[in-house]
């Protein structure tokens, strides 16, 4: 890896999942555990980038030299996102934001009454489809999990979200993806080309992500 080849570029990464209030104790959440976007901040931030972390809650520590702010809700995230935005020239969308959220949060801790409890979700904003409205001269990644019909389902979000490039990851394969040190993926571009990226940790794919990204960079 050549040493200091992002110097000079403004890299804005989100990592981890969102959690969305039911009551001041409990959430919904997803089983993300941020070690993606964490590994890419690094990588990015030891080839010489000014780093911009926008974390959901993990385990993770930071590496030093990174900026981070850490937020809950997805709504939180969009806010501490567009307030870096127009400044960036990168950004690598690989927190796993919620797609919905409890209408309405409890003000007090919901009580064991029913049998049954019925909550009521509304939409969250999807924060990578702004991204793709508002860009200028901003590079473009998002990420995609499925668990079914990965290529054509991050086709179409690359395609919706006016991306520059997708990294797709097949969740349901055992042992890679979602709260895992490896990962398997799945490189998509705007013209078409598909790259394939075999089993490796994430901090060897993070490095990989980025050549890729300077590489489209110069082009
Ligand atoms: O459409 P889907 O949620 O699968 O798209 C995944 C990509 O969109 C990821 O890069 C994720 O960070 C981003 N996203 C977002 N805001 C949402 C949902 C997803 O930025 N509400």
């Amino acid at each position: 890896v050549a040493q200091n080849d992002f110097a000079g570029k403004k890299v804005l990464i989100t990592a981890g999942g969102t959690k969305e209030a039911i009551d001041p104790v409990r959430y919904i959440g997803n089983r993300s555990s941020g070690k993606m976007g964490y590994a890419l901040a690094s990588a990015a931030a030891a080839r010489g980038a000014t780093v911009t972390l926008i974390s959901g809650p993990t385990n993770l520590k930071v590496a030093c030299g990174i900026k981070v702010e850490y937020v809950e809700a997805a709504s939180d995230m969009r806010t501490a996102v567009l307030a870096h935005y127009n400044e960036s020239d990168i950004v690598i969308k690989a927190a796993a934001v919620a797609d919905y959220r409890p209408q309405s949060t409890a003000e007090h801790k919901i009580k064991k009454t029913g049998d049954t409890l019925q909550l009521v979700l509304e939409r969250n904003p999807d924060i990578l489809l702004e991204l793709g409205q508002l860009k200028k001269q901003q590079m473009l990644i998002g990420f995609a999990a499925e668990t079914q019909q990965l290529v054509l389902h991050a086709q179409e979000k690359l395609a919706k979200k006016n991306l520059d490039m997708i990294i797709a990851n097949d969740v349901s394969v055992p042992g890679v993806g979602f709260n895992a040190d490896h990962n398997i993926a799945k490189v998509l571009y705007r013209d078409g080309r598909i790259e394939e990226l075999s089993k490796m940790s994430k901090e060897h794919m993070a490095n990989i992500i980025l050549d890729k990204i300077l590489a489209e960079c110069r082009k």
